[in-house]
């Protein structure tokens, strides 16, 4: 399987609440990130599946010069497996299954991480570290000095993500979540133009994109 990062779009929505309802307690609605993506402070990003066998064979009756009886579909198809054809968005994500996505907001110096989130049948290949790594470059790209979040004190494979990037709690907001009135870690990462966190950045790369390779 492949997949590829892209920069979150409306027409990704439907599938990232879908994911978000199936893995929060306490899912964003879809009108939280449209308005995200008007948000200049922020920056969301999504994973894709990108089906590379994604094949459909025209109907054999369907031929040049043949009136498209299937309600344009045939078009649609040909445009979509045409090569260099472009592709309106809404194509576009029909290919490209959204099976992950993240996001951060800009603070001052801080980059703050407001969601990070795959599909549970696809967690634990990478993607959810495929995602921080992404959000980590566009926060190095803008000039933050570490990369902030919160997390349920429960969470533990997340923690474990985070720590995996340098990541320690910093701080406790009590009663954060209002489903449970559960606790939330702040947990922030070691200075991102230090010489051990691009060491540990560099190192997890290479060995992700190894992973990733390998799966394909
Ligand atoms: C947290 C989440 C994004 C991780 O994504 P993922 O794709 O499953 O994780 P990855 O496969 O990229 O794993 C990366 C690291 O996470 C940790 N991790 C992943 N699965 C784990 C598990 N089952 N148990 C313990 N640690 C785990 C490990 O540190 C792992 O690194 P490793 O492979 O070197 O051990 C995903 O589990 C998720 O969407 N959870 C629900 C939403 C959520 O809780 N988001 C965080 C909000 S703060």
């Amino acid at each position: 399987m492949r997949f590829v990062v892209e920069q979150m779009r409306a027409e990704h929505i439907p599938a990232i609440t879908a994911i978000d309802r199936a893995v929060y307690p306490i899912p964003w609605p879809a009108h939280s990130y449209r308005s995200e993506l008007h948000n200049r402070q922020a920056y969301y990003i999504v994973v894709c599946r990108v089906d590379a066998d994604a094949h459909v064979e025209p109907p054999a009756e369907v031929g040049a010069g043949t009136r498209d009886e299937s309600g344009g579909l045939f078009s649609r198809l040909t445009r979509l497996l045409r090569p260099g054809t472009a592709l309106t968005p809404a194509e576009e994500v029909e290919l490209r299954r959204v099976v992950g996505y993240a996001g951060l907001w800009m603070m001052v110096n801080e980059a703050h991480i407001t969601t990070i989130a795959v599909a549970p049948e696809y967690q634990g290949r990478g993607l959810g570290e495929l995602l921080l790594i992404s959000l980590i470059d566009k926060a190095i790209e803008l000039g933050a000095l570490y990369v902030t979040l919160e997390v349920r004190v429960s969470n533990h494979v997340a923690q474990n993500l985070y720590r995996k990037y340098t990541f320690q709690q910093t701080g406790l907001r009590k009663r954060y979540y209002s489903d449970n009135g559960e606790d939330a870690y702040i947990m922030t990462t070691e200075a991102l133009d230090s010489a051990h966190f691009q060491q540990v950045l560099a190192a997890n790369r290479a060995a992700l994109l190894e992973r990733l390779a390998r799966d394909e």
